[in-house]
């Protein structure tokens, strides 16, 4: 099997095949995620919560995320490999710069993942300028947390919505390769990826997105209280492998997410 790459997950943006994608945190997570076919693989800060027990993203560090990416990486042959850049490790260019290079040098990754606003075009503009492939996560951005006063859905007002898809197009102009969209109202998801050349992969977006992806924790049914956007596909199935083919092709297939998963407005 061939590594895939940026083109790679461009091309299946292109032909509008649905990109399957999750989070993976240690070696094991990633090779059955590469036996199952998930396109893109996440090493998400999320870690702190799901595998520290952190209440919150904020106490990552940028060793955290090179432990666990060090770890994916060594399960994986297939997918492509994006870390998160953690809080507060984006706040000057420089130092955005060298903490993404470590993430690539010393952790393996192929792509980082930042979670911005057009507040971030100067730091995207400089990773695309270096030739670091980069995501800007939009939408709900759990590093900012306590400045949204929680986890809920954004971009509902109509002003916050076409504030949304301007950010989202600066910080494609800037030289983001991908968008991530989380807790965003389908029909502004869907907005956003008519108006993107790039992919949008989508949480909590609805299913017109160009791929989905959910944290590992809660397809498996491991989380006390999943996100109402994600779905336990171990139910019915007889092993984790199994699971992780389930999510895959119910990706592909178009099936996840239903309405269900979806903020309507
Ligand atoms: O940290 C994470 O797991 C993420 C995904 C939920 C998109 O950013
Ligand atoms: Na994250």
């Amino acid at each position: 099997t061939k590594r895939l790459t940026l083109r790679d997950l461009q091309g299946l943006c292109d032909r509008q095949e649905p990109i399957a994608s999750l989070t993976a945190y240690d070696a094991t997570q990633a090779r059955l995620m590469d036996a199952a076919g998930v396109d893109l693989v996440l090493v998400g800060d999320s870690l702190g919560m799901v595998v520290l027990g952190h209440e919150t993203t904020l106490p990552v560090t940028m060793d955290d995320m090179i432990y666990h990416t060090r770890a994916v990486a060594r399960g994986l042959r297939r997918a492509l490999l994006m870390a998160d850049m953690p809080f507060m490790s984006y706040v000057s260019v420089d130092q955005a710069l060298h903490n993404a290079a470590r993430l690539m040098q010393e952790g393996g990754a192929q792509m980082v993942k930042l979670e911005g606003d057009a507040q971030q075009v100067a730091v995207v503009t400089a990773m695309s300028h270096h030739g670091i492939p980069v995501c800007a996560h939009l939408g709900l951005r759990p590093q900012s947390v306590h400045k949204l006063g929680g986890y809920r859905v954004q971009g509902r007002e109509a002003a916050a919505a076409q504030r949304m898809i301007k950010d989202a197009m600066a910080l494609q102009e800037a030289g983001a390769d991908m968008l991530l969209l989380e807790c965003v109202p389908s029909t502004l998801a869907a907005e956003i990826r008519a108006m993107a050349r790039i992919p949008v992969i989508g949480i909590g977006a609805g299913a017109q997105c160009d791929g989905q992806i959910l944290v590992v924790q809660d397809i498996l049914g491991m989380t006390d209280h999943a996100p109402r956007f994600a779905k336990n596909f171990l139910t019915g199935q007889a092993s984790v492998q199994a699971a992780l083919a389930a999510y895959v092709q119910a990706v592909k297939s178009g099936s996840f997410p239903a309405v269900e998963h979806s903020f309507l407005s």
